[in-house]
């Protein structure tokens, strides 16, 4: 009878040609193999294809983690002309990468969602906006960054909550203005500037459902603890924006929160943000403003949530989904993107 002999056979799923079938099928099916490490798999494929990772503050913090640059819409723009990769890979939101693309023309630029939208700029379409702008002929368009670059085209500058005092300050005194898509942000310039302008009447799901009374409330059960703030977006309603002590860009909250002195930070805007502000503040306690239902989570960005690690991994892996704009509308979307970093 023949004695069981032992063979050690090589282990088939580390065979290059089951690997390489594994990638292919994986890819055909848009699935990620749970074994991969993704963070290492992340870093192993930007530098494969001299990518660069730009990521907004309201990414998962796991995505933060990973990118070369983080900053809000102002930073993450003038990142975008800086760098010099192939490849571009944009953890934010659509009229961001598009903004990306449009200071980038020749680049590859690729979103881990290309569905990762934004309600302002959802709420304002080019043709409502040229018809507002044929009512209005001798007025300047003003327009906030959060919006399409169809809509930018047609303005004379583009804004961020970081530069638009400035530049909204920069137009002569007597010059009539239209300011699209955001109305709480223009209501907020139009307090700080005194200049009148005329509003786009848009907002953001995320920023409109803070809660006045709760925030209020809330403010007043922290302060028996020790001094406590409110920080907030200029995305928020006027209601809100009055109690806050601070108001600035998401780069701006950031700041502040490292030079507070307060022992509790409530913040007012998407959590994301949160991370960073952890890491530079950890003797401080961070807390999300509310909003009216306290049973959801309302103030979390669903447009920003829709990319993912694994989506990351498979848009660095597959270079898609792949932004492609048309050459005649970035020319005319670059115009007043140029204004904007000339002015900020
Ligand atoms: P920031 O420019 O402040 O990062 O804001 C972007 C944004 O979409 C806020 O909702
Ligand atoms: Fe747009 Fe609001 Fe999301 Fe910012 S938080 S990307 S403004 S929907």
């Amino acid at each position: 009878m023949a004695g069981h002999v032992a063979v050690s056979l090589p282990l088939l799923k580390d065979d290059p040609y089951f690997v390489e079938q594994r990638r292919d099928l994986g890819s055909r099916l848009n699935t990620v193999d749970p074994r991969l490490d993704l963070d290492k798999e992340i870093l192993r494929l930007k530098k494969e294809r001299n990518a660069v990772i730009l990521a907004h503050y309201y990414q998962d913090s796991e995505i933060q983690e990973l990118a070369d640059f983080l900053g809000d819409s102002l930073q993450l723009a003038q990142a975008a002309k800086a760098t010099k990769a192939d490849v571009i890979v944009f953890c934010g939101v659509h009229f961001m990468a598009e903004t990306a693309k449009i200071l980038n023309p020749d680049r590859i630029v690729v979103v881990p969602d290309m569905d990762a939208g934004c309600s302002l700029a959802d709420g304002c379409s080019p043709r409502d906006l040229a018809a507002w702008k044929r009512l209005h002929p001798d007025h300047a368009v003003i327009s906030y960054i959060n919006c399409s670059a169809d809509v930018k085209a047609l303005s004379d500058v583009i804004v961020t909550s970081s530069n638009a005092e400035k530049i909204v300050r920069s137009f002569p005194a007597d010059r009539p203005i239209l300011f699209a898509p955001d109305r709480n942000l223009g209501a907020f310039l139009v307090k700080k500037t005194g200049r009148h302008m005329d509003l786009w009447q848009g907002a953001c799901v995320v920023h409109e459902l803070f809660d006045e009374k709760r925030i209020v409330q809330l403010k007043e059960h922290h302060a028996a603890h020790g001094p406590v703030e409110i920080i907030a977006h200029p995305e928020c309603e006027e209601h809100v924006l009055r109690h806050a002590d601070f108001i600035g860009s998401t780069t701006a909250l950031l700041n502040y929160a490292k030079g507070s002195k307060a022992k509790t930070l409530i913040v007012a805007t998407e959590p994301g943000i949160l991370h960073q502000m952890q890491k530079a503040r950890p003797d401080v306690t961070f807390v999300d403003a509310p909003g009216e239902d306290e049973n959801c989570k309302c103030n979390i960005c669903p447009h920003m949530k829709r990319n993912t690690l694994e989506k990351l991994y498979l848009c660095l892996r597959d270079l898609k989904p792949r932004l492609e704009m048309e050459p005649d509308l970035m020319e005319q979307a670059r115009k007043p993107i140029e204004r904007m970093l000339s002015l900020s």
